[in-house]
């Protein structure tokens, strides 16, 4: 017998089919997942007397047999056989014998043998996603932890806006993958129920247990509806959108890193480990890392948008339009630990050039709001009018060739008589950062409060 479907077919399959019906090439990634179901499956099959215990222990037996031969690379998988279900069933048979491995399937069907062996494969990676995103997020808060007295200039529309410390900065990106982590556990809490029990669409007449299989298979509970169980992929999208939420977020990070480590910025010397060469010029150490993670967000925003689309006219239940959901999701998840752990360990290893970040904030002049702020809380002077004042000093120090921070006393007079030496203190960089001392806010003391928030979490 060729295939486990033949029975009703007179020709021979045409290779051409084969080859493309076939998902045996990718789908055998779910090999684990796969012998775990159908061990779940046989074993409640026997608990509720549908097998004998004998059957169900040989079809273990022979599965875990199956389950070394895989890991040890002395599995054929044939392009004949399909997919790796089928495939996995055929050697059983040639194991355990037809009688016994022709049982396996009973109450099942390959659409919630697939469902359940594709959504265990995503409930686990959304785990692993989360607990390697609280390993970057350990990263920057141990950077930031360094750089609270770091200075540099904050931006809005990529020009100097106001001096901020790099870790108000450093953490800004770890606040965003906290939320990334929570975002993957709360799809797990959502999406971890078993499909297995649905059978093809409608369920089965055999008295199984959909309980007991969930339960081994470290599913919450079924899921209620049999139709849905089969048929549904939103468990994929959302680990697809949860990826590409955290390659916009690494994305930006890398695009950051990319500017800062310009001969223009100088804020930071990716290390030569994670830095590449040129072929043609000598001089050159290129961020080519972070060029890829900005990269690759295309391709991860276009698996998304992909099983979007695959899914979107579908009727119910299972189409074989479904098995495009997994190439698109193995690509997400293996770019997102790559990446990931390469950005975290380039980070770790990058200098923050402090001088440079300090001379930076000296253009722009930084801390004209700052002396506005003064002229209203001190001068009593309306905050229009403090900011045309300051207009003109920036005006002034412009014509000297000097920041507004590097004004003198003198100087600042000229233009208004109201300013006096307490203007200095606040047109002072440091003094400045850390006069922002609201909740969240850039003052030491601000970003010491987030940096607890994130050590609390990470304890947890
Ligand atoms: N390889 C298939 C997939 O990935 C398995 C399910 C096939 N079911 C079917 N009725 N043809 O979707």
């Amino acid at each position: 017998m060729q295939k486990l479907w033949e029975g009703r077919f007179s020709e021979a399959s045409s290779a051409l089919l084969e080859e493309f019906n076939a998902s045996i090439n990718f789908d055998k990634k779910l090999y684990k997942d796969d012998i775990e179901g159908s061990i779940a499956h046989s074993s409640m099959l026997a608990n509720c007397g549908i097998l004998s215990k004998d059957e169900a222990d040989k079809i273990k037996n022979g599965l875990n047999q199956i389950l070394n031969e895989i890991e040890s690379g002395n599995f054929e998988f044939k392009i004949s056989d399909e997919d790796i279900h089928m495939a996995i069933e055929k050697r059983l048979a040639e194991i355990i014998g037809k009688d016994t491995a022709g049982r396996l399937h009973t109450a099942r069907s390959r659409n919630d043998q697939v469902a359940t062996d594709f959504r265990h494969f995503c409930m686990r990676e959304n785990l692993a996603i989360a607990e390697l995103l609280r390993t970057f997020v350990k990263a920057l808060v141990e950077i930031a932890e360094k750089n609270i007295q770091t200075i540099m200039p904050g931006f809005t529309h990529l020009q100097h806006a106001q001096p901020i410390s790099l870790a108000e900065h450093l953490l800004a990106y770890a606040f965003m993958f906290k939320r990334d982590f929570e975002r993957f556990i709360s799809s797990y809490e959502r999406n971890n129920f078993s499909p297995l029990g649905s059978a093809a669409l409608a369920g089965t007449p055999h008295a199984i247990n959909r309980f007991e299989t969930a339960k081994s298979l470290n599913f919450n509970a079924p899921i209620p509806n049999s139709m849905d169980g089969v048929s549904d992929r939103d468990f994929a999208l959302e680990i697809l959108f949860n990826i590409s939420v955290v390659f916009t977020h690494t994305s930006r990070l890398c695009e950051e890193l990319i500017l800062w480590n310009s001969q223009e910025f100088g804020f930071i010397t990716i290390s030569d480990a994670f830095s590449t060469g040129s072929s043609i010029m000598p001089q050159k150490k290129n961020p080519d890392v972070a060029e890829l993670i900005r990269g690759k967000t295309g391709r991860i925003y276009g698996n998304l948008i992909s099983l979007l689309t695959t899914m979107k006219g579908l009727a119910l239940a299972y189409n074989k339009d479904m098995q495009e959901d997994k190439e698109c999701v193995f690509d997400s998840v293996k770019e997102v630990h790559t990446s990931v752990v390469i950005l975290r360990e380039m980070l770790k290893t990058a200098k923050f050039n402090e001088k440079n970040m300090l001379k930076a904030c000296k253009k722009g002049h930084l801390t004209a709001t700052d002396l506005a702020d003064y002229l209203v809380r001190e001068k009593n002077i309306p905050f229009r009018k403090a900011h045309f004042i300051v207009g003109k000093c920036v005006a002034t120090a412009e014509s000297l060739g000097l920041d507004l921070s590097e004004m003198s006393l003198e100087n600042l007079q000229k233009i208004d008589g109201e300013i006096d030496e307490n203007a200095l203190k606040c047109l002072d960089l440091f003094n400045s950062k850390n006069s922002r001392k609201s909740y969240g806010g850039t003052a030491d003391e601000s970003v010491r409060v987030q940096l607890e928030i994130l050590k609390k979490w990470l304890e947890k």
